[in-house]
């Protein structure tokens, strides 16, 4: 995903977060990692890839101390301007999670990166700068789409009765790809596809140790939207601990 791609789409993306048509990420993304976050009252945590900063918010009004790192200038103008009309002791930073320069070793006690590691091209540099700036026994949760099913040529089929089914191929073909529906999140910047071993190796390979995944089903309001997510889930979630410093 090019550094501008979310710059052109800012406008558009905070608009689909605000106005929620995406009903996926309010009932099913946000709750799921902020309850593997758990407690956060009185933290320091790192929305990383923060985009227009829903979860930062979300972060500080449950009482942590946040600070947001995202690489698009527009999407961090957007949460600036949400933070200057509420004031919740949020800074945003300019920066790239494939580095976090600039960024203090050991400085957090959490880091959570919702929805963002599919956009990040180099994810063994983007977990080791993770694993850098959290102090040990700190926490990492994100969500990414579910790398088993939401794969370059998957899609959703119905069969005579009405039932869904999610046809999958491509799993192994790991790299960007581009998704053919134009409207989407995922037709508009692409993303890197990747395995779930390639993921969850990645990961220990930074020095986490996985404490806990979900896969969160839909059952309300969503599954009457979308019947397939009742049978098959559309997000991963984890929560790592920082056992050691990559090298
Ligand atoms: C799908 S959005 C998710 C934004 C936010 N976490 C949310 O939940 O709404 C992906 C985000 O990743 C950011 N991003 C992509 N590459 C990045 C990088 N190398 N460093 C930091 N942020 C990056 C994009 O600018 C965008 O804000």
């Amino acid at each position: 995903v090019s550094r501008a791609a979310y710059d052109e789409i800012a406008g558009w993306y905070d608009e689909v977060i605000r106005s929620g048509p995406q009903s996926l990420f309010h009932d099913l993304v946000l709750p799921a990692v902020l309850e593997l976050a758990g407690e956060v009252e009185g933290i320091r945590v790192c929305d990383l890839a923060c985009g227009q900063g829903v979860v930062a918010r979300a972060l500080a009004e449950r009482g942590a101390e946040v600070v947001g790192i995202d690489v698009s200038k527009g999407l961090l103008d957007i949460a600036r301007r949400y933070e200057r009309e509420e004031l919740r002791g949020i800074s945003y930073v300019l920066g790239d999670a494939q580095g976090l320069a600039g960024v203090e070793d050991a400085s957090f006690d959490g880091v959570v990166c919702n929805l963002a590691l599919m956009d990040i091209p180099d994810l063994e540099a983007c977990l080791s700068a993770v694993a850098r700036v959290l102090r040990t026994g700190g926490w990492f949760v994100f969500s990414v789409t579910h790398p088993c099913f939401q794969t370059p040529a998957s899609s959703w089929t119905e069969d005579e009765n009405g039932n869904s089914w999610r046809t999958v191929r491509g799993y192994f073909a790991e790299g960007f790809w581009r998704s053919d529906l134009p409207e989407g999140i995922r037709g508009r910047v692409g993303a890197y596809h990747r395995t779930l071993s390639t993921c969850m190796n990645a990961l220990s390979g930074a020095g986490f140790a996985l404490e806990r995944l979900t896969e969160p089903q839909s059952t309300g309001r969503l599954a009457g939207e979308v019947p397939g997510y009742r049978e098959v889930p559309p997000i991963l979630v984890a929560r790592c601990k920082k056992l050691r410093v990559e090298g």
